[in-house]
């Protein structure tokens, strides 16, 4: 049996696994992310893998990150969430492992882990959403993952092609697919809508204590269950941005299925039905030729650590 480590670098936790050639996760092991402390985050990471490794033999480490990663998998060049920059990674995490390293962008991994094991498994094709703080892209192309010239493709969060001049966004620029398709854009809808009509919110306000600044994304999904109409109309707003951009991602890439991912995927239907509504609208004729369904990604939330092992495997071979 051939085992690898995949870990996935998280905005509140560092999660590995321990992963066989199958895509198995035999054992798992989690430490909190410590919040600005890079010498921290290596820690977590070193203490997830000396968890997960104890008694076995281990071939490699792969590492899922939020952020712009280096063609050659071992810096995060940038990270419009968190606060890296031109951090080398890989090699940090070498020196206190000695185990070979490969990090590459955490929906990349996902999409990979969907790729071999999960979802996406019967396409060639496929292009996957991660929604949660931010918004990540992953697109695999006839069976590779697309990373682009510099490392940094399918960064579809950053395209904004439906906003330009928009909100600001964590990237430096205005109108991005993030600011409005997030978790974080849920929650900000929501609290809008709670503030300018509060009579339809009723259920939601409840939930937060009648303040709308402190209605949770959590509070959202809950409401929305509850038929709350502020509630409902910010799951079909970030549903029409990631609907609309789905059906740009069908012109472009004509993947076989397109997975949504992340923390708010948790809501099902509550989002996923939004998202094909707009979808189809959005496609228009195209939707009368054969086209991607929009479906949730299957392996959840290991779906980056299964993709981070498996690319750890097969670091010489995948490129
Ligand atoms: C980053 C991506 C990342 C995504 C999800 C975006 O803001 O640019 O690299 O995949 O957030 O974490
Ligand atoms: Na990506
Ligand atoms: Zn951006």
């Amino acid at each position: 049996m051939s085992l690898t480590i995949g870990v996935d670098i998280g905005g509140t936790k560092v999660g590995g696994g321990l992963v066989d050639e199958n895509g198995n996760v035999l054992a798992t092991a989690r430490r909190p992310t410590p919040a600005d402390d890079q010498a921290g985050v290596i820690q977590a990471v070193k203490e997830v893998v000396d968890e997960l490794r104890a008694g076995h033999e281990i071939e490699a480490v792969g590492i899922g990150a939020a952020g712009w990663i280096s063609s050659d998998r071992s810096t995060v060049m940038l990270a419009p969430n968190v606060s890296w920059k031109n951090e080398p990674l890989r090699d940090k995490v070498t020196a206190v492992i000695d185990l070979p390293v490969v990090v590459e962008n955490d929906a990349n991994v996902a999409i990979w882990g969907e790729h071999r094991f999960g979802a996406a498994k019967a396409h060639r094709s496929s292009v996957l959403y991660t929604i949660g703080t931010g918004v990540g892209g992953g697109i695999v192309v006839k069976d590779n993952l697309l990373r682009g010239t510099h490392g940094v493709a399918a960064e579809i969060g950053h395209i904004r092609s439906v906003m330009p001049g928009g909100r600001e966004c964590g990237c430096g620029r205005t109108g991005c697919l993030e600011q409005y398709a997030s978790g974080r854009a849920l929650t900000r809808a929501a609290r809008d809508g709670a503030a300018e009509t509060p009579a339809k919110a009723a259920v939601l306000l409840k939930l937060a204590g009648g303040d709308p600044e402190a209605i949770t994304g959590r509070q959202v999904t809950e409401a929305a269950r509850d038929g709350d109409e502020v509630a409902l109309a910010a799951f079909d707003s970030i549903g029409y941005y990631l609907g609309n951009s789905a059906a740009d991602m069908v012109n472009l890439i004509d993947p076989g299925v397109i997975l949504i991912a992340g923390g708010v995927v948790d809501a099902g239907d509550l989002l996923l039905d939004p998202i094909r509504k707009h979808y189809q609208e959005a496609l228009a004729n195209r939707a009368q030729v054969p086209v991607a369904e929009v479906r949730a990604a299957e392996l959840g939330s290991k779906a980056g650590v299964i993709g981070a092992a498996d690319l750890a495997r097969h670091r010489d071979i995948v490129p």
